[in-house]
């Protein structure tokens, strides 16, 4: 599945009375990258909604084979004929329906009497009293169904057979049956959107992870390959997409018409797709030599404005690069990809036929930001990656779901390196991948990456595997094994896998075994155990080092890091919490040969040094481990990076190290602090971005705080240099080119005069509120503009910013005035806001919970938003599915800012009273947000004074 994205802060001006030295060159980049940049490349999965054990499915094993999750496999499929029929208008009982029909052809491997096949909330047709008819397709009879009925907690359609069934003999079973095709988000449902003020309805799908048998009675798991025959019935004025070409068939003399298409390659179910809309499409195969189609799709209005042009001129070069990289053809005769109104995740990879958000496909180079952009390069690039790793070689079960989207996750930054070569999009999954989930997998909660086949069972256990660790994690281990083994010898292992597991099903140990063969056949490649031995310690252990060097003696030590030093590990680890580290170094600016840290203690001759010298591990950031050094070292490297910070190549992850370092109290506040420093004449976007994530962790701790209050009673002394500077080629792109420059100027003018800028944002606002037509705004400043002018102003505003959000064409553009009319300080807007969450005529489904969670993060809306939460909880548990994604980020998002004891205690009743309600796929985030609650209000204790202080000082 894709990531959902979505702008998770709204630092904005809030910030700005923060004017600390130390803070303020920070606060005046903090604007266009935080807003623009950042928080538009956010959460993925299940963001940071994952911690602790999967409880047990059920205290004793089911009686039925039918009260069991998991299928028998006694049968297994080989292909479908689907027919399916969407109305697009509502019934006498102003319901959505879908009729439809299948025949499924399966071969019984494992004598039995009883079939067992996926069906969910579907109205099957009796014939002769039972839900199926069964057929054989071998010269015997079928047997007779002496019995049929449904199972709606395990989603089961269930035949008592008379006899049993032989092994070895094809079968058929056909079904007919009926379902709503409600504005749920799940299996096939309905998106809803007005264009030229008329409402248009479209039938789409979300499939993954198990949602094929809420349309179709299916064997719903995906080692179940098989090959679909596909059949839409809809309007003659509608267009129908599914995974294959389309092969039309027109009846004539029928107000409808049927388009069929062509059998898919043998897939998984959870990648099918079907879609009926009125939607358009543009074409091309430019910069393409394979007789491929790759068409882009959206509402009419948004391909006549050309929003989907640049997704089709990145798809032809990314499906290439993928081609050279997996050495594998790309596997189907079509790639369509597809912008929804109503979408959940922010895109997903069905095999051929590729659905998005609107805001992660469509761009619009007048409109959107240079963020926008950004995002929609890196979601294609991560689901066309789907294409190949998982749709052409599939995991085997959910449990393995981390290899997919890790793998994904990963190479996504280089096919959108590839796209857009100039970007150095590549060192960012530093940011957005490593120092995340950093942050996650250094609680005494987290988990493994891979989890037993039989700890993954239902439905929310499942949506539970989406996770920050699944996706970041995964990328990040990966990346580093890419690296110690080198990129050429990765891809070998790689297209030897998917070689030889096309069309079929693996579990991660196969990656391995390919990897280790490419190993094997490089002469001169010496990794010092198998690649299983190594990876072994990085996937079935959670966590991951804090490696520590002392330079006086080259003494390198490993521990596993916690976040909260007095947290107790009760997960046992066969491994005891040691790692098989590769380290990248240098000494005193020169390279050295990569070390592999094998034990606890190590003592490595090479890295004790004195006087000048000067010791930096971890120096190319792919190792998943932090790095503490002997203060004299320290020492060394803060003075350097305040005379000659270049020398540093990896000052991002010095700066992350110090701040958690400092976290876990091994290295003091004051130490972290002075990392900062040096931010006034950095210009790589990378350590600023570092710098900013972690201050904000202050910010939430402090704004509610007399240390926020001293900290804005100071004035700035000095203002940044960069405004004489010119970004050199290495800054990040958003700072390319003069115009990036003046936004930046004035920026910077904002974030020092606080007045000043007051003025400047309002009269901007107010010339659009004049001319609605006509925003002066640049697209890279919209995000600030909109939320600080909604601050600072009142209904007027927050009603403009309504009204223009109901109206946008551009969904990236209808996405940031979503977040900015959560920055009102006025709580009774906030609360009218949170009531509109909840009624999806006003705010989407699909946009709720984000909405909730932008509101909480308002100083102001979120003692609001956690109120209005845990009243409705039951109500919004039942209105928005209980399989979601969105529950744990829901939870993760009211209660970040939880540091007192008063809140813990409010969290613990909220777990309590709602026991009888359930938590569904928010179930760990709760334990989660316990637990972090609990660190902060220590570390909050702990470090108030020594903030203070630091914040006093230095701004005097
Ligand atoms: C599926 O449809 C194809 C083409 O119409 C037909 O040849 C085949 O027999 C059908 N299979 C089943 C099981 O109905
Ligand atoms: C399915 O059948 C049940 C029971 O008869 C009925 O309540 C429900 O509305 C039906 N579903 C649809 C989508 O018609
Ligand atoms: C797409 O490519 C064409 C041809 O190179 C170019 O003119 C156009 O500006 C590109 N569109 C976008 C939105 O990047
Ligand atoms: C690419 O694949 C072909 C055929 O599958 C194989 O012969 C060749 O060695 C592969 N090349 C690399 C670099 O792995
Ligand atoms: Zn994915």
């Amino acid at each position: 599945m894709g990531k959902v994205y979505y702008i998770s802060k709204n630092v904005g001006l809030g910030l700005l009375a923060l004017a600390a030295v130390a803070l303020v060159t920070i606060l005046a980049l903090s604007i266009a990258y935080d807003k623009e940049k950042a928080r538009n490349r956010g959460t993925s999965g299940d963001g940071t909604g994952d911690s602790t054990s999967m409880p047990p499915t059920t205290s004793s094993t089911p009686k039925e084979p039918w009260d069991r999750y998991r299928l028998p496999h006694s049968l297994v499929p080989s292909s479908y004929n689907v027919t399916l029929w969407p109305r697009l208008t509502p019934d006498e009982n102003s319901l959505y329906i879908f009729t439809g029909r299948s025949t499924v052809e399966f071969r019984c491997v494992k004598e039995t009497d009883l079939i067992i096949i996926h069906s969910n909330k579907l109205n099957l047709t009796d014939f002769n009293g039972q839900l199926a008819k069964l057929t054989s397709l071998s010269e015997a009879t079928a047997p007779a169904i002496q019995k049929s009925w449904l199972v709606p907690k395990t989603e089961y359609l269930v035949l008592q057979l008379q006899r049993t069934l032989a092994v070895g003999v094809m079968y058929s079973l056909h079904t007919e049956f009926l379902g709503e095709l409600a504005d749920d988000l799940e299996g096939f449902y309905r998106s809803e959107y007005t264009e030229d003020g008329v409402k248009k309805v479209v039938a789409t799908s979300q499939m993954q992870a198990a949602y094929a048998r809420k349309t179709f009675p299916c064997f719903d798991e995906p080692a179940m390959k098989a090959v679909f025959n596909v059949s839409i019935i809809h309007e003659r004025d509608m267009i129908a997409l599914s995974n294959g070409r389309e092969i039309d068939a027109i009846v004539d003399g029928v107000p409808v018409r049927t388009t069929t298409f062509e059998p898919t390659r043998r897939m998984s179910t959870y990648l099918l797709a079907f879609i009926v809309c009125d939607f358009i499409s543009i074409q091309g195969v430019k910069n393409f030599s394979v007789s491929l189609q790759v068409r882009i799709w959206a509402r009419r209005k948004a391909i006549d404005d050309g929003q989907g042009e640049y997704a089709l001129n990145i798809t032809g070069p990314i499906l290439q690069f993928y081609e050279r990289y997996y050495n594998a053809t790309y596997p189907l005769s079509k790639s369509d990809q597809i912008a929804l109104p109503d979408f959940n995740a922010g895109a997903m990879e069905n095999w051929g036929l590729i659905t998005y958000r609107e805001t992660a496909l469509l761009y619009d180079p007048v409109m959107s930001s240079t963020g926008n952009k950004e995002r929609v390069t890196t979601v294609i690039a991560h689901e066309l990656a789907h294409m190949w790793f998982g749709n052409l070689v599939t995991v085997q079960w959910w449990n393995d779901l981390w290899l997919n989207e890790g793998f994904a996750m990963y190479v996504e930054y280089l096919g959108a390196d590839h796209a857009e070569p100039t970007w150095n999009i590549k060192d960012q999954i530093i940011l957005y991948d490593v120092h995340k989930v950093f942050g996650i997998d250094a609680l005494a909660s987290s988990h493994p990456l891979t989890r037993r086949e039989d700890e993954v069972n239902d439905p929310a256990q499942i949506s539970e595997m989406f996770n920050t660790i699944s996706y970041s994690k995964g990328a990040a281990v990966l990346r580093m094994l890419s690296e110690f083994l080198s990129e050429p010898v990765f891809a070998r292992g790689l297209s030897s896998y998917l070689n030889t597991f096309a069309f079929s099903n693996t579990v991660y140990t196969d990656l391995w075994d390919h990897l280790q063969k490419a190993v094997e056949n490089t002469p001169g490649l010496h990794i010092p155990h198998t690649v299983h031995d190594i990876m072994n310690r990085w996937t079935l252990q959670m966590g991951f080092p804090v490696v520590t060097l002392d330079t006086r003696r080259g003494r390198i030590t490993q521990k596993h890091f916690l976040l909260d030093p007095d947290s107790v590990v009760d997960r046992p680890s066969q491994f005891n919490y040691t790692w098989f580290v590769p380290i990248k170094w240098m000494k005193t600016g020169v390279e050295q040969q990569q070390y592999w840290l094998l034990k606890d203690t190590d003592t490595h001759d090479e890295m004790s040094v004195s006087g000048e010298d000067w010791v930096l591990l971890n120096t190319n950031v792919s190792g998943f481990f932090r790095v503490n050094y002997d203060l004299q070292n320290w020492d060394r490297l803060l003075s350097l990076l305040n005379t000659d910070h270049q020398v540093i190549i990896n000052r991002a992850q010095i700066i992350d190290d110090a701040f958690n370092l400092a976290r876990a109290k091994i290295i003091n506040t004051t130490l972290a602090l002075r990392t900062t420093t040096y931010l006034s004449r950095e210009r790589d976007y990378i350590p600023w971005e570092s710098a900013l994530r972690n201050l904000d962790y202050y910010i939430l701790m402090f704004d509610r705080t007399e240390v926020y209050g001293a900290t804005s009673r100071k004035s700035p002394t000095t203002g940044p240099e960069f405004l004489q500077d010119t970004p050199t080629s290495k800054t990040f792109h958003t700072r390319q080119g003069t115009k990036y420059n003046q936004i930046n100027a004035i920026e910077i003018a904002c974030s020092t005069n606080v007045e000043g800028c007051r003025e400047l944002i309002k009269g901007w606002y107010r010339q659009w509120m004049e001319n609605p037509q006509h925003n002066p705004i640049h697209p890279n400043l919209k995000s600030t503009v909109y939320c600080s002018a909604i601050a600072f102003g009142g209904v007027e505003e927050w009603d403009f910013a309504w009204k223009m959000f109901k109206n946008a064409t551009l969904a990236s553009e209808a996405a940031r005035l979503r977040s900015a009319m959560a920055c009102t300080k006025a709580p009774w807007l906030l609360n009218r806001y949170l009531e509109y969450t909840l009624d999806p005529s006003k705010i989407r489904k699909q946009d709720a919970t984000s909405t909730i969670q932008y509101i909480a993060r308002n100083v102001v809306g979120m003692p609001l938003a956690w109120n209005f939460v845990r009243a409705k909880w039951s109500y919004i548990f039942q209105q928005y599915g209980r399989g979601s994604f969105s529950f744990a980020r829901l939870v993760n998002g009211i209660t970040t800012r939880f540091s007192t004891d008063f809140e813990l205690q409010e969290l613990k009743k909220f777990k309590e009273d709602n026991v009888h309600v359930g938590f569904g796929s928010a179930s760990l985030a709760v334990e989660q947000a316990i637990e972090k609650t609990t660190t902060n209000i220590k570390w909050v204790t702990a470090n108030k004074a020594g903030v203070l202080t630091w914040f006093t000082e230095e701004s005097t």
